[in-house]
């Protein structure tokens, strides 16, 4: 058992908890249950960490609070310190404005419990879309990955993705030819759900607290169609807001290869999305796109306001897509919810 959590709170503007168990068989490591993962984030938003943790603070390994100066490298080092460290450890991202490129925060890690991520400043990504064309379906911003032991992530900062605004042009959402926008994205166990075969399967994630501004995707599952069966399930996003996100509620289980006729062969259940609201710059603000194979079960959105910010010229109505989910509604819902059956 592994545990994760991105949590953050929203104060000014950003951020986010987030919280995760895999399992799989870590040994050694003594992986925090989701209880102890929200209060661990909340002792860390309000200063409060045990003097066993060791910080590592992105200052100290380079990093210029200028927002000028892209960090990117000393992002990465100060995460490989933290991540190396044979003890409890912090990376630390204090207040001021970092600018960062595409970055991976990979593990496994050697810290004896969930790794930390305080981050009470504003991280900036590279405006420059050129940074973010690599591979077949373009570069996400910031990934973590293989962090079998879990991530808290907390703080009062904010992650801002930049660029949505400026890159309308690059329009997903319309043409499947399109460069994506650079997104935050946890590809958990190894890779993006359903990637590799060895994957072990994803429950009690929660995302919450949490201002998402000008990225890609706001509340996101995807999986790919080339897939290994497993599971992902007991996924929480709650209290979100979204500021000019792309796509701010979605599942989508077409990812990777669109054209192709396989199908997903993850398994999603028991998805909340509450309390959800801001603005969208796509049209299809809510998009539940599950697998033939194994339709999505126990999906609840409940109370979710969204307002379409996007191309004013865009003939189609504010709506959902639900596809092979099954789908309970409840409280406010802009954009309307799909119509039953759909
Ligand atoms: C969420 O934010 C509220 C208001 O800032 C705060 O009281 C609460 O403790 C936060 N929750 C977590 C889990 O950080
Ligand atoms: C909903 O999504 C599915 C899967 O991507 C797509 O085939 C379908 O055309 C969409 N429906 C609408 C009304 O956009």
């Amino acid at each position: 058992m592994a545990a994760m959590a991105f949590v953050a709170r929203a104060r000014k503007t950003a951020i986010l908890l987030l919280f995760l168990v895999l399992h799989d068989g870590c040994v050694g490591a003594r992986p925090l249950d989701v209880a102890e993962a929200l209060a661990k984030a909340k002792d860390v938003s309000v200063g409060k960490v045990g003097s066993n943790v060791k910080s590592f603070n992105v200052l100290d390994y380079g990093a210029k609070a200028d927002g000028k100066k892209d960090s990117s490298i000393n992002f990465i080092r100060t995460f490989k310190a933290a991540c190396n460290f044979h003890g409890d450890a912090m990376m630390v991202i204090p207040e001021g404005d970092f600018l960062i490129g595409p970055v991976i925060f990979s593990g496994p890690c050697f810290n004896p419990s969930s790794l930390i991520i305080q981050a009470n400043g504003m991280v900036k990504a590279q405006s420059d879309i050129s940074y973010y064309t690599g591979g077949a379906d373009g570069t996400d911003w910031i990934t973590f990955q293989s962090l079998k032991n879990g991530l808290i992530l907390s703080g009062d900062g904010t992650f801002h993705g930049q660029g949505a605004h400026t890159w309308k042009y690059n329009d997903c959402a319309h043409k499947s030819k399109c460069v994506r926008l650079p997104a935050v994205s946890f590809e958990l166990p190894i890779g993006s759900l359903g990637h590799y075969d060895d994957e072990a399967d994803v429950s009690k994630i929660s995302v919450i607290n949490s201002t998402l501004k000008g990225t890609t995707n706001g509340a996101r599952i995807k999986t790919y169609k080339t897939d290994s069966p497993s599971k992902a399930s007991d996924i929480t996003f709650k209290d979100l807001i979204m500021d000019r996100v792309a796509n701010p509620i979605i599942i989508d289980q077409e990812y990777g290869n669109r054209a192709s006729t396989q199908e997903s062969r993850v398994s999603i259940s028991d998805i909340h999305f509450e309390n959800i609201k801001g603005t969208s710059e796509s049209k299809i603000a809510v998009k539940l796109i599950c697998s033939k194979l194994n339709p999505c079960r126990g999906v609840q959105v409940k109370n979710v306001n969204l307002q379409y910010v996007g191309r004013p010229n865009d003939p189609r109505p504010f709506s959902s897509n639900c596809t092979n989910a099954k789908v309970t509604y409840s409280g406010i819902q802009r954009p309307p919810p799909c119509t039953p059956g759909s």
